[in-house]
């Protein structure tokens, strides 16, 4: 049987083209995994482009691929930085054999028999594509609802690699997660580059439904007892929405709320559509709905023209929304985006004592909100950890501890005890 590594850099979407990739090359041509790409026959790296740094990391990485490998052995480059780059990546590393741009997932097997292939059309539509059925987590389905993005955020590469939005049909989307319960999943984590947008445009249903809607069809489904979804925008946060998010009890309370940037001045230059009151307010209905909600976010400093006063404002709402977890992001200037062309772009130096203060901010937050914990009883899905040394336990509102002993695959109750390691221990109570 011939044998595929793939690594894959960025978000959940591309985890989950990594299954999709796996799933075609499986059922089609017989793949089966390699654990190492010295192993493998085929050797696929899906990439992300949404800061620079992870395209310097392909090449390098690309590089020592080439090195290690078995000479008949072909390399594929997937993902976004395969849609934006192109046929380019041929120049820079001419042993690739391939290029294969996100959204173009179902040409996976085309691509691999074809010469130096280049398939990146962002019109590439998979939406209603049959891909058999393949997940890497036993427990978690990651399951897609729609590709691509519309909005026109000025920061933002994703629309250019993964193109318009358009929704998977609700038959097709309820249907997988069935077969995802059936096969044992208890999760499953909804996902699309703006899920509470779901419904906008579908490429043929008979049955067109929304975001809060899809939410409840799918809690419906016996077996499954929990559904996340990433990542809602907070402009589509309405009543609806929050009233099943609050009231849905398989809904997770774990609202991700990408703030970007707390002053308005500088949301309306990266077209969020939201201003900064805006924004305080919906948290604070988020809280107010769903009494033990966590918070996340993504902040981005140093965008073109942010002032000293700007990043102020950031720091501000971070005090008042006191995110649960936080990932922050020094602003990168991406090609075929309008800030990337913007005046006044911020210095290195700048940026980085402004990411400094974030994080540490941050970390003061997190301490106290773990602090916070410590006492409490959650109802945890206990899963192996990952460092082999015990079991890890998942509120279903992001919290999540480690805890010594226990049945792998089940629910327990569990009280978090006290902080060890940067995160929270917890043992299991009767
Ligand atoms: N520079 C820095 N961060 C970015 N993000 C998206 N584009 C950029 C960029 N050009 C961040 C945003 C987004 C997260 C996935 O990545 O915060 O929410
Ligand atoms: Fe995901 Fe965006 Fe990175 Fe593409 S560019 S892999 S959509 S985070």
């Amino acid at each position: 049987m011939p044998k595929v590594f793939i690594e894959t850099l960025g978000c959940a979407m591309n985890e989950r083209d990594s299954e999709l990739l796996f799933a075609e090359l499986h059922s089609k041509e017989g793949y089966e995994k390699a654990q190492k790409p010295e192993e493998a026959d085929l050797i696929l790296i899906n990439t992300c482009s949404v800061r620079e740094r992870p395209i310097s990391k392909l090449f390098s990485e690309l590089g020592a691929f080439n090195l290690l490998k078995k000479p008949t052995a072909k390399i594929g480059v997937c993902g976004c930085t395969a849609s934006h780059l192109g046929a380019s990546i041929f120049r820079r590393a001419p042993y690739v054999d391939f290029v294969l741009g996100a959204r173009n997932v179902s040409k996976i097997t085309k691509a691999v028999s074809e010469r130096r292939a280049v398939y990146i059309d962002t019109d590439n539509d998979d939406s209603e594509y049959p891909f058999a059925n393949y997940r890497s987590s036993k427990y978690q389905a990651l399951i897609n609802i729609s590709y691509g993005c519309d909005k026109q955020c000025a920061y933002c590469i994703v629309p250019h690699t993964r193109g318009k939005e358009v929704s998977i049909p609700p038959k097709l989307v309820l249907d997988e997660a069935k077969r995802a319960a059936d096969s044992g999943a208890i999760e499953v984590v909804l996902l699309g580059q703006n899920v509470n947008g779901y419904g906008g445009r579908f490429a043929s249903t008979s049955d067109p439904i929304g975001f809060s809607e899809l939410l409840e069809k799918i809690s419906l489904i016996d077996g499954l007892k929990r559904i996340r979804f990433q990542s809602p925008h907070p402009l589509h946060m309405d009543d609806r929405f929050l009233g099943v998010f609050a009231d849905n009890p398989k809904v997770c309370k774990h609202m991700h709320m990408p703030l970007q940037s707390g002053s308005s001045r500088i949301l309306k230059a990266m077209r969020r559509g939201y201003t900064k009151e805006r924004f305080l307010e919906l948290a604070a209905r988020v809280r107010e709905v769903a009494s033990d909600a966590t918070i996340s976010t993504d902040i981005i400093v140093g965008f073109p023209n942010e002032r000293d006063e700007d990043f102020e404002e950031t720091l501000e709402v971070m005090k008042a929304v006191k995110f649960e977890q936080l990932f922050s992001f020094k602003f990168s200037p991406r090609p075929m985006t309008a800030a990337a062309k913007m005046e006044n772009q911020i210095d290195d130096e700048t940026a980085s004592a402004r990411l400094n203060v974030v994080q540490s901010l941050y970390k003061k937050r997190l301490y106290e909100a773990m602090n916070a914990q410590i006492g409490k009883t959650f109802e945890v899905f206990l899963e192996p950890s990952t460092d082999g040394t015990g079991l890890y336990g998942k509120a279903h509102n992001f919290y999540a501890m480690r805890i010594l002993k226990g049945e792998v695959g089940t629910f327990a109750r569990a009280k978090a005890i006290a902080i060890e390691r940067g995160a929270l221990k917890g043992e299991i109570i009767a």
